[in-house]
């Protein structure tokens, strides 16, 4: 009889030949429990999925209350869904005045594709801009715009009229022309390693685009949802972009995506042709129902207001002279170890200790901290004497240095 994890790697799709191959059975608030009744700290919320923590009781009653009433009807756009309706009408609410008018898919990296199709279509131009080391998905659109030729060129070729634009490199913005479409940012570089930009660059950014016609998309994909303190992550600059996207932390757990705009930019999907974006289970109403449930508890309760606090306790128990450098905002911090070989292996004694972390897609120096917003400061404290404790032992195994991996 083959195990789980021999059928897993059988039949399973890899795209690595190392996939962690954790077998969690359970998980609630901050922990997975796996076969063997291991716990571990998720640190990384399944990659800043889980910001209100592993089946939030409220999610979890919004899904079987939904799933009761019903699940698919129709493609998106069609019927009066409540779930759909309501989740809208709360994200319009939070978004600045005038970001009305919401597009509900399935994926983060659909809510970009229907951004940048949006802004193609509203400007009738087709340049496209975008940053080094930013990431905004796997599909075709999204890919073109990704930061980083590495794990774009294979796949070439992708949309024309790209280009790739230094962050926060307030030269570089005269680069954004009037043949510029659509400008895509993330509030925080995300695979990056949670790289900030200072406001005076967001500000001149926005001035830009603005100067010169073109949309400004902000991806928040990863920074939304209360991520960095602020329900989104463009708050912290004093700007309002024309188009926001959102997914990953939305859900609570479940696959929703969504991309936000004026009604009059958003209207361009309704004619020439008709059907501008089709999804058939984009804003699935059980998958709606369980952000309006997030959309609820992040509005209300106080795990915003104690974001600060945490990020400062963070940084206080991040000390250890292997540590380089802290970067982020918020809960999403980047802690900088100088080395992939140090940090993996740093990584690596995390999990062994039932800590999970992870390293980044463009930065792999760097080990990623984004625990769920509901992480309490006792949890916060405990988890990280183990992580700092990890990075001692290593830092120790190889004679108080770096060292070279392997
Ligand atoms: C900033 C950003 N944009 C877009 C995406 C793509 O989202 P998804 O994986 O849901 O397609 C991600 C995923 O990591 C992301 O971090």
């Amino acid at each position: 009889m083959p195990t789980q994890r021999q059928l897993f790697l059988q039949h399973l799709a890899q795209t690595s030949d190392f996939p962690l191959a954790l077998e969690i059975e359970r998980a609630e608030g901050i922990y997975m429990y796996d076969a063997a009744g291991k716990r571990y700290a998720d640190l990384i919320s399944g990659i800043g999925v889980s910001n209100v923590g592993h089946r939030h009781p409220r999610v979890v009653a919004a899904i079987h209350d939904q799933v009761d009433k019903y699940m698919h009807l129709m493609v998106y756009g069609e019927y009066i869904q409540s779930p759909q309706v309501r989740l809208a009408k709360m994200l319009a609410d939070l978004l600045p005045a005038g970001i009305n008018n919401v597009y509900l898919t399935n994926s983060g990296t659909e809510a970009v594709e229907g951004a940048l199709k949006l802004a193609k279509r509203y400007t009738g131009r087709t340049g496209l801009v975008t940053f080094r080391d930013t990431y905004h998905g796997s599909t075709h659109g999204a890919l073109s715009v990704m930061g980083n030729e590495h794990f774009k060129n294979a796949f070439r070729p992708l949309l024309p009229d790209v280009q790739i634009l230094e962050y926060n490199v307030t030269s570089e913005l005269q680069r954004i022309t009037p043949q510029t479409a659509a400008v895509i940012v993330e509030s925080v570089q995300g695979e990056a390693g949670y790289q900030t930009p200072c406001t005076p660059w967001m500000q001149a950014l926005r001035a830009r685009c603005s100067e010169v016609g073109a949309l400004l998309i902000v991806d928040e994909i990863q920074t939304g949802m209360g991520r960095t303190g602020k329900m989104f992550g463009f708050e912290h600059y004093g700007i309002v972009p024309d188009i926001v996207t959102l997914a990953k932390g939305l859900g609570g757990g479940l696959p929703i995506g969504a991309f936000a705009a004026p009604a009059e930019i958003m209207g361009a999907f309704k004619s020439k042709p008709i059907l501008g974006h089709i999804t058939t289970f984009g804003g699935n109403p059980v998958c709606a129902a369980a952000a309006c449930a997030v959309v609820e508890v992040l509005s209300e309760g106080d795990l915003l207001a104690a974001v600060p606090a945490k990020h400062a306790l963070l940084l206080e128990l991040l000390q250890h002279p292997a540590i380089d450098r802290v970067t982020g905002k918020g809960l999403m911090l980047a802690v900088d170890l100088r080395h992939f070989g140090f940090n993996k292996a740093v990584i690596d004694r995390c999990l062994e200790a039932g800590v999970i972390t992870d390293w980044f897609l463009f930065n792999d120096r760097s080990l990623r901290l984004a625990p769920p917003l509901t992480i309490t400061p006792e949890e916060l404290r405990l988890h990280l004497q183990t992580i700092v404790a990890c990075i001692d032992a290593e830092w120790q195994a190889r004679g108080k240095s770096h060292g070279i991996w392997p």
